[in-house]
């Protein structure tokens, strides 16, 4: 028999109820034979009240036991700006490598989107996770002073670039248009720019089935707009990565239904799989959170995991249910997460 170790991590505000209907879905879709253990883990703002601790050493060796690892959200304004960010979701995202920051966007029938007409859109950004600007490389000198310099160095390895670059070629390739746009900025910033271009073009070599384009990330943004269905695979560094995929999420049905998985692709560490949205303070506790966002990051967990007819039953039950939608009277986090539930179950 197989098993499923996870870890659950709710977090702050909404991040408790999406996950609680996240598991209530989980566990209609597996089959029998799968046996589902979670362990809870109770990372966010009451844990650095408390102790003042974001993620101890302790905390990553008992999270790396688990196969997986299902997050809500981590952020709450009674702590300051950047000290979960960077004590644990950052953390997190470097100690267990996950490089691989998979981010699907796909606008499903019933669905509003901001944009004209109902265009096509159907891509997924593979935006790097443990580089670029993220890394924390920089400094500032004569702080304070009206001649304060602050530098923030984006750092770009060609190991980091080609793990990562090779993972979107092969994203590409299993999908029908196997189309890969690079979008960086190499007109401007000339050093990582080579090292992306270059390296994406020898990639390409091994994969001659796979179109390529390159786009610059601010003309990235007009064509998301305009002329989304240009794309199928993007991939991007850390800092691009997170810009454009908050706006994909915006144009194509919005945070209630952006998923997210980050992903170590060796399975060295575990992937965490979180919904794109964060806490929502204004509206925790009161039912009116949408789960969708954090159902289909399951479903991009179990595809992780290999259950691909879960996941596919998952984003199946998630569109039925979009497109009926509208026609329903609003309906709270739970009773979606129930309907959800029945529809994978059924
Ligand atoms: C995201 C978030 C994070 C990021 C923040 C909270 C550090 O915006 O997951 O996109 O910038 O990566
Ligand atoms: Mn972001």
């Amino acid at each position: 028999s197989r098993s499923l170790n996870l870890a659950v991590i709710p977090g702050d505000g909404i991040g408790q109820e999406v996950v609680a209907e996240g598991l209530k879905v989980l566990s209609a879709v597996l089959p029998q034979d799968v046996k589902l253990e979670t362990k809870e883990y109770d990372f966010g703002a009451r844990r650095y009240h408390a102790t003042g601790e974001t993620l101890t050493d302790a905390d990553a060796e008992a999270l790396k036991q688990h196969d997986a690892i299902l997050l809500g959200a981590i952020g709450d304004p009674s702590v300051p700006s950047g000290v979960l960010e960077r004590g644990f979701l950052l953390k997190l995202r470097f100690l267990f490598d996950h490089h691989v920051n998979l981010r699907p966007s796909k606008l499903l029938p019933g669905v509003a989107t901001p944009l004209a007409g109902q265009p096509e859109i159907d891509f997924i950004v593979v935006r790097e996770g443990t580089e670029g600007p993220y890394t924390g490389n920089g400094g500032t000198i004569r702080k304070g002073t009206p001649h304060e310099v602050a530098t923030e160095v984006s750092v770009n390895t060609a190991f980091g670039v080609e793990r990562v670059v090779r993972d979107a070629f092969a994203r590409a390739q299993a999908r029908p248009r196997k189309k890969l746009t690079l979008v960086h900025k190499n007109n401007v910033l000339a050093f990582a720019g080579h090292l992306w271009t270059n390296v994406f073009n020898a990639v390409a070599q091994e994969f001659p089935d796979v179109t390529t384009d390159y786009i610059h990330v601010d003309a990235a943004t007009i064509y998301l707009v305009t002329d989304p269905a240009r794309f199928d695979v993007i991939v991007t560094d850390n800092l691009f990565g997170d810009i454009i995929t908050d706006l994909a999420a915006a144009v194509s049905g919005g945070i209630g239904v952006a998923a997210s998985g980050n992903i170590n692709p060796s399975g060295e560490f575990p992937s965490m799989f979180e919904p794109v949205h964060g806490s929502a303070p204004d509206i925790a506790g009161q039912g009116k959170a949408d789960p969708t966002a954090t159902v289909l990051s399951v479903a991009l967990l179990l595809r992780h995991l290999g259950h691909d007819a879960e996941a596919v039953r998952i984003e199946d039950a998630v569109s039925a249910d979009l497109a009926e939608r509208g026609t329903l009277p609003a309906r709270s986090t739970s009773e979606i997460g129930d309907a959800l539930s029945a529809r994978v179950a059924g």
